[in-house]
């Protein structure tokens, strides 16, 4: 309900209570009445509330309608199912983008901030004018769904779903953790709403008396074209794409995730890793700082790729819990019914 319909709601209220009670002039039903209003009238300004907890894909139930309620006051044409779905992905991380915020599809306090000033003043808003809605979905030339939104923290990148050849992020910044190279190539790159995030991670790490290394985090879709192709030139097609992603379908395009590594293993990226001390130390402690072991062992059939204990992927410390306290793939994660 727009915020004019809801004044003219309670104004007409309480005209109603008073002409009422005063026709019949019995005072018990006139308060019996009027409390009944005045009920009323807090429901209707309650639905109006915006939810306090942080809400994120997946999630469902009456916060999230009302924050549809209100993202649909805005102007966004979604639905208020109640089910945090990809509209609402959709509509969260225009604003975002429309507003300047970090870019995560998630609704936290910042973005509560902003929802609540349109709210109340949308005049000059257009809904969809950074991110507007894909009417057909785009495939790639190999018939890959392209990615509408690669924006999203909870972004599924896999062999189905490919980054479009075009997207960059906007917020990549090289955070203070350590590398097994000096020179400044932009591999030592993440998403800056991960770059804390791997800071803490490393610092904890560092903490437990251990050191791990960062070989390699963003990494552009032409950079990727490259390493793709000098892989099938040395392992042939089918055996390159069991360890390396097509240009497009690589999570290294998103800036979300990174390649962590040992001073034991000679700062490679192999199985081994997963026997050192960090290897350890990291499938057992990333999820506390908001990242998963991506390509999972025993998972193969599921993710399409080998086991790598050393590809971490940034998704926030909720979904990170979750997948990691179930053993779940992001696959499993996002498509559970
Ligand atoms: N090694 C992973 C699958 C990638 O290339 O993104
Ligand atoms: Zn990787």
């Amino acid at each position: 309900m727009k915020r004019k319909h809801i004044i003219s709601f309670i104004v007409l209220s309480f005209v109603l209570v008073f002409t009422s009670a005063c026709g019949n002039g019995d005072k018990e039903q006139q308060a019996d009445k009027q409390s009944k209003a005045e009920d009323n009238t807090e429901n209707t300004v309650e639905e109006l509330q915006l939810p306090k907890a942080a809400l994120q894909k997946l999630d469902s139930g009456e916060d999230v309608k009302a924050l549809q309620h209100a993202l649909k006051e805005i102007g966004y044409d979604i639905k208020d199912n109640g089910e945090f779905d990809a509209a609402t992905v959709w509509a969260i991380t225009d604003l975002q983008m429309q507003k300047d915020l970090p870019l995560t599809g998630i609704y936290e306090q910042e973005t509560a901030k902003v929802v609540k000033q349109l709210v109340e003043d949308a005049s000059d808003f257009e809904p969809g004018k950074e991110l507007p809605a894909k009417a057909e979905p785009a495939t790639t030339d190999s018939g890959t769904n392209v990615i509408a939104n690669p924006y999203e923290q909870l972004v599924l990148v896999n062999k189905e779903n490919a980054l479009p050849a075009d997207y960059t992020p906007t917020d990549l910044v090289v955070p203070d953790i350590n590398y097994p190279f000096t020179e400044d190539l932009p591999k030592k790159k993440v998403r800056k709403i991960a770059a804390t995030a791997i800071e803490d991670l490393f610092a904890a790490a560092d903490k437990a008396g251990l050191e791990l290394f960062a070989q390699s985090g963003y990494r552009s879709y032409d950079r990727q074209e490259t390493v793709f192709a000098s892989n099938v030139q040395s392992l042939g097609e089918e055996q390159a794409n069991q360890v390396s992603a097509r240009p497009g379908e690589s999570e290294h395009q998103t800036g979300l995730t990174m390649d962590v590594t040992s001073r034991d293993v000679g700062f490679q990226l192999n199985e081994e890793f997963a026997e050192t001390d960090e290897g350890k130390w990291l499938a057992e402690n990333a999820a506390k700082y908001g990242f998963i072991i991506r390509f999972p062992k025993g998972k193969e059939e599921i993710t399409q790729y080998q086991y790598e204990p050393w590809h971490i992927r940034y998704v926030g410390k909720k979904a990170a819990k979750e997948i990691t306290e179930n053993d779940l793939t992001l696959e499993e994660y996002l498509t559970a019914e």
